[in-house]
């Protein structure tokens, strides 16, 4: 302790739900864990062809950002009960080499928010399996699921839900513990 994380949302729209979620991690996250967000907007579609001649700028910055933290929190939106493609194809780009890769070993949070009831709770275990085939140490518990997401942010998409800032903290000091313990 004390931990820097490196986060990224799996939306790219500037109204997102899932870059407010992460927006407010930040700003609730404890005084032992410090997120620092990833613009995914530049990070190509995964290429072989284009990996073999040299990762591109943004993913060489990716994975060094994920290389230099303690652990890594996912943002993702879920898409047709899966995970987001802008969020897949981080995570695929972060697992290719040079070895050890950005996510072996590296304590992984995973969160997502929708505006609908059945919060992310598809795409986070999907998410899980492929994580599980990168090496990622994904926290199993707390898990953290925003539904309803358009009554808990408010105009500015703010959170303001205090019930959802009370697990938000919860599920961030976990996070701390678990960097503690397998990190
Ligand atoms: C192609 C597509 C598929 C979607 N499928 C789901 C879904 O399976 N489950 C769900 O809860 N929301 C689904 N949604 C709604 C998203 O949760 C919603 O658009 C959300 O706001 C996206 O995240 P963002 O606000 O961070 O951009 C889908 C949206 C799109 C565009």
């Amino acid at each position: 302790m004390p931990y820097t994380v490196c986060a990224f949302a799996g939306s790219l729209r500037s109204r997102s739900y899932n870059r407010a979620l992460l927006r407010a991690a930040v700003e609730e996250s404890p005084d032992d864990l410090t997120i620092k967000p990833f613009d995914l907007r530049d990070i190509p579609l995964y290429n072989g062809d284009v990996e073999a001649e040299g990762d591109p700028e943004p993913v060489q910055a990716l994975k060094n950002s994920i290389h230099e933290a303690d652990g890594l929190l996912i943002v993702t939106p879920e898409y047709n009960a899966s995970i987001a493609a802008v969020t897949k194809n981080a995570v695929d780009w972060a697992s290719r080499p040079p070895k050890p890769t950005a996510l072996d070993g590296k304590p992984v949070a995973l969160a997502g928010a929708t505006p609908s009831r059945l919060s992310t709770a598809r795409a986070q275990a999907h998410l899980r399996v492929s994580l599980s085939n990168t090496n990622a140490l994904v926290m199993p518990q707390p898990q953290f699921y925003v539904g309803s997401a358009g009554d808990l942010f408010d105009d500015d998409l703010n959170l303001t839900d205090a019930g959802t800032l009370k697990v938000l903290r919860r599920f961030l000091a976990g996070f701390a513990q678990w960097i503690e313990r397998v990190g």
